[in-house]
């Protein structure tokens, strides 16, 4: 494909929000045909950061709304994913029975930072993201 694809949705960060913009993120990549596993992955990758949003972002100073950002483009077949939140990163040690979410989000990318400098910007990059390679399914 040329040029590039771009999908940029912003939500209350409510546990509500998360299952629309997983929808609306499996949804483009199914529109860009992307392949059904990979489709998992970064559906998985992002509703774990969605979750963290939701969950831990805004427990510490709510500024008026709270919102949770998602864009998601696709160009020369790499797709970049950002979750923002306005809030504040908590670093803490992980809860023994916690703390799956960075680390699975960290096993299905190809890589991802953490920029905590004005809310939480978390971006997963996906490298060469497999295709449908048979257009008529
Ligand atoms: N968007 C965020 N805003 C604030 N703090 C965050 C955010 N994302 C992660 N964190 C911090 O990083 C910690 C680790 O996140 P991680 O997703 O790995 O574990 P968890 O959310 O605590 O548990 P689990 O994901 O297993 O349910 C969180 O407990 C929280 O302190
Ligand atoms: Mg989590």
């Amino acid at each position: 494909m040329n040029g590039f694809s771009e999908l940029r949705l912003v939500q209350e960060a409510q546990t509500r929000s998360v299952a629309p913009l997983r929808h609306a993120l499996l949804t483009f990549c199914e529109a860009l045909r992307v392949r059904g596993d990979a489709v998992d992955d970064i559906v998985t990758a992002a509703g774990e950061a969605l979750a963290n949003a939701v969950e831990h972002a805004y427990k510490r100073q709510p500024p008026g709304v709270p919102t949770v950002e998602l864009h998601a483009r696709f160009e020369r077949g790499d797709l970049a994913l950002d979750i923002i939140d306005r809030g504040t990163f908590i670093e803490r040690e992980p809860i023994p029975w916690r703390g799956f979410g960075l680390r699975i989000m960290r096993a299905i990318c190809a890589q991802m930072t953490v920029d905590t400098s004005d809310g939480t910007r978390v971006r997963m990059h996906f490298s060469e993201v497999p295709l449908k390679v048979n257009d008529s399914h």
